[in-house]
């Protein structure tokens, strides 16, 4: 059971690394909006600090907290990596990027330890989590707005 936690928590930092790696990609390829993937990409890194702390304690971590699965994890990892390596290869449209970065936000949500919202408790980590959260559903609607936004795609 602990290293199924441990294995959940490995899995869900590399998900915010490799998001952050797409973003990165974002970054220096759409050039007109490379503040906002810069952005995105640094906080998504920042993402990735706040699990692994979080999985320090992970043998404290309640079960029912844990509302990953992982091989939905490994899954969207693998997609991501090989999002990315297709990218490199052959550039993506401004819309399809963006509109797999919006997906991807929806879906990273998900797998945010969704159970930790209506947790009462609040230590420091389930705090941190509580705000991981928030911030998913943020990443969601900036991508919108920029997908929105006349003439960006
Ligand atoms: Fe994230
Ligand atoms: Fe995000």
């Amino acid at each position: 059971m602990e290293d199924k936690k441990r294995e959940l928590f490995n899995l869900a930092v590399k998900l915010e690394t490799n998001i952050c790696r797409l973003y990165i990609f974002y970054r220096d390829h759409f050039t007109e909006e490379g503040s906002f993937w810069a952005k995105m990409a640094e906080e998504e890194s920042h993402h990735a600090s706040i699990v692994e702390l979080a999985g320090e304690y992970y043998d404290k971590f309640p079960q029912e907290l844990i509302y990953s699965n992982a091989e939905n994890l490994k899954k969207v990892n693998r997609d991501i990596e090989e999002k990315i390596k297709k990218y490199a290869e052959k550039p993506p449209s401004r819309r399809e990027a963006y509109e797999y970065a919006y997906n991807l936000e929806n879906s990273a949500y998900e797998f945010h330890f969704q159970n930790v919202v209506s947790k009462k408790s609040e230590s420091r980590e389930i705090k941190r989590l509580k705000e991981l959260n928030k911030d998913d559903r943020d990443h969601a609607e900036r991508i919108k707005k920029l997908l929105e936004r006349p003439g960006t795609v």
